[in-house]
């Protein structure tokens, strides 16, 4: 709050050392969303959801948003677990995309083969089709999943267990007190969009369009500045002030509460922005959608601290996040709409990240380093 007093006072925000330039092509390029799915969707984790999407011992989930098909479940003891959810006969997807409960096996739907939750191969009908090949060798394949305060990861790749503070970064520090693992799923909404996924991001990145394309929805709220903004790790948080920030100068510093007078919003690196809202949190997650790196696969979910139950909660939650989907929808995303068509008239051309957008000019550079670095 200091941090942001001071900027008020001198009338600027948080600035980067300098502005930063990125290619157009970062947006419209087939090739890097080849590399970006291969390495940021399949090798970096990614959120899965706040615990309660698994809500307790032999329940599951299965999505393949991120072009894997992941079956992730709680077995009947409770342990957490995670497979790609290919078939090992002829590579059907073994649960349909959902969730649910489990009964600790699962029955792909094309010729039944079934397997148990520790992912091994326990039935194939007509077995003597398949003399000679080992059932040991058959099972599903494991992935990495991790979950703590209160978030649940995926890595859709085989391999090493998801470090997870070296993926949070120091953010962990700030998430671990929100308790979000007692939060319930109060909204969900899944959009697709003709603009490249990390537009989705940035939309959420700075709150400098604030008082320009929101001025009537958001701008009266919210300022456009100041905003303060931190790296953690290759993600982030940056903090949106709220105009009644003003009034709690007035108080004495130790009834500051930061969060009554802002927006907090969470990169969650690559794909996953956590907003928090005091009295809810709302997760929007980007995907690249059907049609390349022109679409996006939007997810917006709203999470409550507590289940909600009565009619006069029901309607406030639901007035936020129909507040979330219409600004987004109609003035974020469609101006990110008309900057892809743009991208695409030069693609020579670039965009500028000003000094005053620094969340943006982190973001973007932690994807070129996570792509250089694979190669
Ligand atoms: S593909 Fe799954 S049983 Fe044949
Ligand atoms: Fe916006």
């Amino acid at each position: 709050m200091r941090r942001l007093f001071a900027f008020l006072d001198r009338r600027t925000t948080e600035l980067a050392a300098e502005p930063a330039i990125n290619r157009v092509a970062a947006y419209t390029s087939e090739a890097q969303l080849a590399r970006e799915r291969q390495v940021l969707f399949r090798g970096e984790p990614l959120l899965l959801g706040l615990s309660c999407e698994l809500p307790g011992p032999g329940t599951y989930l299965a999505t393949s948003d991120s072009g894997v098909p992941i079956l992730a479940m709680r077995s009947r003891a409770g342990e957490l677990r995670a497979f790609i959810a290919i078939c090992r006969h002829r590579g059907a997807q073994v649960v349909d995309d959902g969730a649910g409960t489990h009964p600790g096996r699962f029955s792909c739907p094309y010729h039944g083969w079934t397997y148990d939750e520790a992912g091994r191969l326990i039935g194939q009908p007509c077995e003597e089709g398949f003399a000679g090949l080992a059932r040991d060798t058959l099972g599903l394949t494991a992935l990495p999943i991790a979950e703590r305060h209160g978030l649940i990861f995926v890595r859709p790749s085989a391999g090493e267990p998801i470090d997870l503070d070296a993926h949070l970064g120091g953010a962990e520090r700030e998430l671990a007190p929100l308790g979000l693992e007692h939060y319930r799923r109060f909204a969900r909404r899944e959009i697709e969009r003709a603009m490249n996924w990390k537009l989705v991001i940035d939309t959420f990145l700075e709150a400098y369009h604030v008082s320009s394309l929101h001025a009537r929805s958001l701008g009266p709220a919210i300022f456009g500045a100041p905003a303060a903004w931190d790296a953690f790790g290759r993600g982030g948080r940056l903090v949106a002030a709220r105009r009644s920030i003003a009034d709690a100068r007035r108080q004495p510093e130790s009834d500051w509460n930061l969060y009554e007078h802002s927006v907090v919003l969470y990169q969650l690196f690559p794909n996953t922005m956590l907003i928090y809202q005091v009295d809810h949190v709302e997760v929007v997650q980007a995907f690249p959608g059907r049609g390349g790196a022109d679409t996006a696969k939007i997810i917006f979910t709203l999470y409550t601290p507590t289940e909600v139950v009565d009619d006069r909660a029901r309607r406030h939650f639901q007035t936020n996040f129909d507040l979330l989907l219409e600004v987004t929808e109609r003035e974020d995303f469609r101006i990110c709409e008309q900057m892809q068509r743009g991208f695409h008239v030069d693609e020579a051309a670039t965009v500028i990240y000003g000094r005053n957008e620094p969340g943006l000019a982190h973001y973007h550079r932690m994807i070129r380093q996570a792509l250089d670095e694979a190669g």
